[in-house]
């Protein structure tokens, strides 16, 4: 099996496992009715794998007819229940736990790369901020993927790149892809955010000269990306200072500025890392809360999926309905056409008979030719009144006529003389 299949076999988004303090923070927030879209996205910028969630979500609308013009919209069109079923249902793991570890650490350096990407995108004046920052957030999400579908292969490749080699070179080797291109895979179908594809992608080609204005959002996610790199990791002043300058230069970004948004990182870094302390180490109570809202919100999205399927059903047979009423129309006006021509002239010619009746041209002294024309014009006007009957349909139902046959019920639409 390949492995872009074996991804999209599994739920793979349903599988990434989210921080606790998001698992913590969504219980608390929707127990407390104060989860709105801005506390909502608060939480999904902090949280690589929350944010993910959401935008599968969002991306999923079927009947979309113009992209999001910004974050706030994409998010007006969220599922919220479908999210949080999605989101409270994710593997949690303990918070001391190795893969907490783990998580916490790359959450913590994707936010780190959004937050560099903001900082650069406003000394640049770039228009969608918010869009950069997601870039930087999801620009690693590929890793998540592969760690998620392959969690034994991909605990060598972490082990390899303890050992200093390039992580998306020990991918392909052990994996036969790498973190940019399965990323690029898992999300192939999102057209939001925009630019997001070509991050995932391209976010280690940086140095190219060469790439196109449409790669500036590709080439802010990789300097940013480095930055966080640097921010983890000891590294020698003046090695530093040189990267400093290089990529200032690539960007075109006034000196000393890689060192002013490195301490505002820091900052950034302490000010989230006093906010996690207050999320409890036992979550036992929070996922017991978390199961009781899940049900709830299971009979509340049932209960919307069978309004939605009731609404299909009368959405289908009015249109049904009105299908067969066009084509009637189309029918009745070939017969007018044809019948009218007939009636027209039979009624001229036993209105000329009646006539010469009485001008004793034609001899009927027992009624009986008279009688005849009279019983001929009740029977146009009857083949009148159906047809203009038919005409003003706006809806019909039809009664069994025949064995095999049936007639449309005009009884209640028309007074027929005689009938
Ligand atoms: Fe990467
Ligand atoms: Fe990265």
């Amino acid at each position: 099996m390949k492995k872009e299949e074996f991804s999209l076999k599994n739920d793979l988004i349903g599988n990434l496992p989210i921080l606790p303090q998001s698992f913590w923070n969504l219980v608390k927030l929707y127990q407390k009715k104060e989860l709105d879209c801005k506390k909502l996205k608060l939480l999904l910028f902090e949280d690589v794998c929350l944010c993910i969630k959401a935008l599968s979500e969002i991306n999923s609308v079927e009947d979309r007819k113009h992209p999001f013009g910004s974050f706030d919209q994409a998010l007006e069109s969220l599922d919220l229940e479908h999210f949080m079923i999605k989101s409270l249902s994710s593997p949690l793991h303990h918070l001391n736990s190795e893969e907490t570890i783990w998580l916490s650490q790359f959450n913590q350096r994707s936010l780190v790369t959004g937050l560099a990407c903001r900082f650069i995108g406003e000394e640049k004046g770039c228009p969608d901020l918010e869009e950069l920052y997601l870039c930087g957030l999801l620009h690693d999400s590929g890793m998540l993927f592969l760690k998620t579908s392959f969690p034994e292969e991909y605990s060598l490749v972490l082990e390899k790149k303890n050992n200093g080699e390039k992580l998306s070179k020990i991918e392909k080797e052990t994996l036969a892809t790498n973190h940019l291109e399965f990323g690029e895979e898992a999300i192939k179908n999102w057209s939001f955010p925009k630019n997001l594809k070509k991050a995932i992608k391209s976010h280690e080609d940086y140095m190219e000269e060469d790439l196109e204005p449409s790669e500036q959002v590709a080439r802010i996610v990789s300097v940013a990306e480095q930055i966080s790199e640097i921010l983890f990791v000891e590294a020698e002043h003046q090695a530093i200072d040189d990267l400093f300058r290089s990529w200032e230069n690539n960007l075109k970004l006034p000196s000393g500025f890689f060192n002013r948004i490195h301490s505002r990182l820091m900052d950034e870094i302490k000010t989230r890392a006093v906010q996690h302390q207050n999320v409890p180490e036992d979550l036992t109570e929070t996922v017991l809360q978390a199961h009781s809202i899940m049900s709830g919100l299971y009979q509340t999205c049932e209960e919307k999926t069978r309004e939605k399927f009731r609404g299909l059903t009368r959405k289908n047979e009015e249109e049904r309905k009105k299908a067969e009423l066009e084509s009637l129309k189309v029918i009745l006006a070939t017969f007018s056409h044809y019948i009218n021509n007939a009636t027209t002239s039979i009624m001229g010619r036993s209105q000329l008979i009646d006539i010469a009746i009485k001008r004793g041209e034609i001899k009927d002294e027992s009624g009986k030719v008279s009688n005849s024309m009279k019983i001929i014009q009740q029977g146009v006007e009857t083949i009148t009144a159906v047809l203009n009957g038919l005409k003003k349909l706006d809806s019909f139902k039809t009664v069994r006529y025949h064995e095999r046959s049936n007639i449309i019920d005009l009884r209640d639409k028309i007074e027929i003389k005689g009938l």
